[in-house]
């Protein structure tokens, strides 16, 4: 395992005493950690805490002479190979989301090129706060930070939903690439995007799909420690860290990859690409020119992906996607069983501000003899709630056949 740099900014949550814990556990694995503390953060914890745990220097303040007279914030910018913020106040989120450079640790976040890591750590109501999903919803559209969590449970307040921190285990975990994830050692193959069906050499038909469900789930999948390959249509999104990314632009592109990839091994196939349903029965070789008043394209079936890999001997824990208008949840558990799939990710594309081309999706998930909804959240956000359910019911075979789990409590 690489050791790292790891600065850690600690903020003014209730869950700070926690990250004590964290510098323990990164110390142990070999990383040089630094610690920067918030205002907010000094009122729940001590530097010398830190400092002891660490064996470094902890930086409160920005305008603290001394250490600014070498520019201490850009030295310690230029020094992470990795900065966590554990626990991400829902007041530092803002912060960040915005571009502030109002303390030290907004001002090593606005100077550093290091990846940021954000545990966000909150009250549920304050999670759930349209203002603060916002904030969330800037982040993940930002490809230096990544959202690690939150968790969902009980709370210090006594309420209970999201917005609890990672555990210390889990977050030293991500920073040493997946660790004891709750999908290492699995291979996950996911398609995302839409396909491209050419017409003749300039047009083709095509779909909205933006892909950003199927990279969210890549990205989780792989946070979650499993090694991922994406197959993916035409989209504009970077390739996610540590996933291989397979660009395919037709359906049957799609059907040939994701045979390939489930081939060289697959423990869960996850289908959220848009495939198209039709393509033109034939491809013009020329541009086809404007004459006649109407024009009829003949369209023929596109191969399913998703079925065909379900259909295997050898299938993997197959999950689908049902983008719905009507009658949600009957189109989609009919589409689970017709393709024999272990589970269906089933959303209302008809409700404004979700699903489709994005940033927010609200979902119901089934599989045999159990549902459960999760949403509206950032796609980052939800997919690491999916991904957790995932690996949660393909724990237990392809029909969920088995004892009683957390899960199976949400049954209807
Ligand atoms: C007892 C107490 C507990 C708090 N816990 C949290 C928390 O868990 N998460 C959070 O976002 N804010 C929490 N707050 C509010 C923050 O401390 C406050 O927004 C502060 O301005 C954050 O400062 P910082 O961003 O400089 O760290 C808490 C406040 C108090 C008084």
């Amino acid at each position: 395992m690489a050791q790292k740099r790891i600065l850690l900014g600690v903020t003014g949550g209730i869950a700070a005493y926690k990250s004590a814990e964290l510098v323990r556990l990164l110390k142990k694995s070999g990383h040089a950690v630094r610690v920067v503390l918030t205002r907010g953060a000094e009122a729940f914890v001590t530097p010398l805490t830190f400092q002891a745990l660490s064996g470094e220097p902890v930086r409160t303040s920005l305008l603290d002479p001394e250490a600014e007279s070498g520019m201490g914030h850009i030295e310690l910018a230029k020094w992470a190979d990795q900065v966590v913020i554990a626990p991400a106040s829902a007041d530092f989120i803002a912060r960040l989301a915005n571009g502030l450079a109002d303390d030290l640790l907004t001002t090593l976040c606005c100077a550093t090129e290091a990846p940021i890591a954000v545990a966000p750590a909150m009250n549920q109501a304050m999670w759930r706060n349209t203002r603060t999903q916002r904030n969330v919803r800037l982040l993940a559209e930002d490809p230096q930070v990544t959202l690690w969590g939150p968790d969902q449970g009980e709370q210090a307040c006594g309420d209970t939903g999201p917005g609890r921190m990672l555990e210390p285990q889990v977050l030293a975990d991500l920073v040493n690439g997946g660790g004891d994830g709750v999908l290492t050692g699995k291979r996950v193959v996911i398609t995302a995007g839409p396909t491209r069906e050419p017409i003749d050499p300039v047009r083709y038909i095509t779909n909205h799909s933006s892909g950003k469900m199927g990279y969210a789930l890549a990205a989780a999948a792989r946070a979650a420690g499993a090694r991922v390959v994406l197959i993916s249509g035409p989209v504009s999104l970077a390739a996610p860290a540590g996933v291989e990314v397979r660009p395919v632009t037709t359906a049957e592109d799609m059907l040939a990859a994701a045979g390939r990839a489930v081939d060289e091994g697959c423990d869960i196939f996850i289908a959220a690409a848009a495939v198209a349903d039709y393509r033109p029965g034939a491809v013009a070789e020329q541009k086809i020119k404007k004459s006649a008043d109407d024009m009829t394209l003949a369209l023929v079936r596109n191969p399913d992906t998703l079925a065909t890999v379900a259909a295997r001997e050898d299938a993997p824990y197959c999950v689908g996607f049902a983008a719905e208008t009507t009658e949600v949840a009957r189109y989609a558990t009919d589409k689970m069983v017709r393709k024999k799939l272990a589970m269906i990710i089933a959303n209302d594309v008809s409700q404004p501000g979700i699903g489709f081309n994005s940033d927010n999706n609200a979902v119901t998930v089934f599989w045999p003899g159990g549902q459960r909804s999760l949403g509206p959240a950032a796609k980052q956000v939800l997919a690491a709630d999916l991904v957790q359910l995932i690996a949660e019911r393909s724990s237990q075979g392809r029909d969920g056949a088995a004892p009683a789990t957390q899960s199976n409590k949400d049954q209807p």
